[in-house]
């Protein structure tokens, strides 16, 4: 969608959007055509349930002494409680209205007083992200639906009393936007479009944003000894891949700072195959990879000034008479042997030789894995938060920070020896699988043993890559969760 600013001037038809806050009180040129109307909105608001509150909506419908055939209000809440997020929610549930009465285009009124510590840019500026967030769809397949029945509106118009500032502000969120759509486009793809082949030829296109795109594929990764990675894409007829991004933004000499993430495109299971109800979720099994390739577009569009890697595996999990075998034991690249226990802990086999390999050739000052990884944290920690598990307090504390300041909320995990035992096998140097007891905290632990001493963290997203409801900013389908909090992470600690 096509955001442009402009000042504020009054709207002589068509629809409009227009914030009030707590207390229902409006600002800007609504404000004037409420007074001019003799307080036609002001008098709608009292007569309605609509009180100006975060989440809050009305629609006017052709408002009285106004030019409009529609006004739809939108809540900010108590001026001295408005943040960033809020004003994105609020932009979100603007645009939410907007494309549900089918409204052909639209004038979005950000001109409300900004409170002390918003300048009025900002407030603009956000309200645009939220929109441009919760404008994403997936509807490419959908061939019967009507051209009528999709929302209408190819661009918003948002009025601002500071149309410069609000532009700046808006140029790096774009970017984000850009990355964050690549992530939901890459998630909802289905898996006999999106496999490891079609997906490293899908992330070439990166080279367009100025990310650098190296691709190794079976052959390079039997030489490199990725034992790990290609027994579990062995059952697959689809060729196993290995992608590395860099997106380098800062000094030739800056230490790269490197994101990993689980592709999966498809997992059956394996062997050990899963019940065939919801199976189907597992296309987006390859939700961290997804993250790293929107975090690298992001990173690459608004020019960060970092040096970042980002290497993804990119496997199907299949049964097939090729196919792993539990009890099979595999050697990584580490040189670690591996007792296959059940081919369907098959994420942390990807990430074994991904983390190790990441480790090894660029020697990062950290790496951050994300992946779909377990059931079990679901149970934990259900739809809010991604599980964090870490070797380092520092690293943590960041993510968590992070993820706080965009709404995108991890929970650290414990780690330590007592989980790790899980792992002890009779025949090789680990299994991949404890019990059931602490699953999620297991399989970190068996990441760890291929990180060595580089400071390290695991996001389990596997309870926030699908949203099955709409929320402000996130429409029902891939959340693409983690792109906003990573980019955040990087641009308050590591750019220079
Ligand atoms: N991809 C799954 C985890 C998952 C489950 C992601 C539900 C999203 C939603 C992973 O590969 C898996 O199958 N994990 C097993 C591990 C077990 C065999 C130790 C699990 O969680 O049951
Ligand atoms: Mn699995
Ligand atoms: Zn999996």
């Amino acid at each position: 969608m096509q955001i442009t600013f402009s000042k504020p001037a009054a709207p002589k038809s068509g629809v409009a959007v227009a914030f009030a806050y707590e207390g229902c009180k409006l600002g800007g040129v609504i404000a004037d055509l409420d007074k001019a109307s003799g307080g036609s909105v002001t008098k709608a608001m009292e007569v309605s349930r609509f009180d100006g509150k975060p989440g809050k909506t009305l629609t006017l419908i052709t408002p009285a002494g106004l030019p409009l055939d529609r006004l739809v209000l939108v809540g900010l809440g108590a001026p001295e409680k408005l943040d960033e997020l809020t004003v994105q929610n609020a932009g979100g549930n603007a645009w939410a209205n907007i494309a549900s009465v089918q409204a052909k285009s639209a004038a979005i009124f950000a001109d409300v007083d900004a409170p002390d510590g918003m300048p009025a840019g900002t407030l603009a500026a956000n309200i645009a992200f939220g929109a441009v967030l919760r404008s994403y769809r997936f509807d490419k397949y959908r061939t019967k639906e009507k051209k009528e029945d999709k929302p209408q509106i190819g661009k918003l118009s948002i009025a601002t009393v500071a149309v410069a500032d609000a532009k700046k502000v808006f140029t790096p969120m774009e970017a984000v936007a850009g990355g964050v759509f690549l992530t939901r486009d890459l998630v909802s793809e289905p898996p006999n479009v999106l496999y490891p082949e079609s997906y490293a030829k899908l992330l070439q296109e990166l080279k367009e944003d100025g990310v650098k795109v190296e691709v190794l594929g079976e052959k390079e990764m039997t030489k490199l000894g990725m034992g790990a990675l290609l027994g579990v894409g062995q059952g697959s007829i689809r060729e196993s891949k290995l992608v590395v991004m860099q997106w380098n933004g800062a000094g030739k000499k800056d230490q790269p700072i490197a994101f990993v993430g689980k592709g999966v495109c498809f997992d059956t299971g394996g062997i050990s195959i899963k019940p065939a109800a919801g199976m189907e979720d597992m296309k987006w099994d390859m939700g961290g990879s997804g993250v790293v390739a929107g975090l690298m577009k992001a990173l690459a569009a608004r020019k960060a000034k970092v040096n970042v890697v980002g290497v993804v595996g990119l496997v199907e999990n299949m049964p097939d008479g090729n196919a792993q075998r539990p009890g099979d034991v595999v050697t990584s690249m580490s040189g670690q042997t591996i007792e296959i226990i059940n081919t369907d802990a098959e994420g942390r086999l990807v990430l074994a030789d991904a983390l190790w390999y990441t480790n090894d050739r660029f020697k990062p000052q950290f790496m951050v894995d994300l992946a779909t990884l377990t059931g079990a944290i679901i149970i934990s920690l259900g739809n809010d938060h991604a599980g964090l598990f870490s070797n380092d307090d520092g690293l943590s504390e960041k993510l968590t920070a992070a993820g706080k300041a965009v709404h995108e909320r991890v929970w650290r995990m414990p780690m330590g020896d007592d989980y790790d035992k899980q792992l002890k096998s009779d025949i090789a140097d680990m299994k991949n699988t404890g019990t059931r007891a602490g699953g999620s905290i297991t399989a970190a632990q068996f990441l760890q043993r291929f990180v060595k001493d580089t400071p390290w963290a695991h996001l389990d997203i596997a309870g926030v890559t699908w949203s099955k409801k709409d929320d402000s900013t996130v429409p029902k389908g891939g959340t693409a969760f983690g792109v906003r909090l990573l980019d955040r992470f990087v641009a308050d600690n590591y750019e220079n």
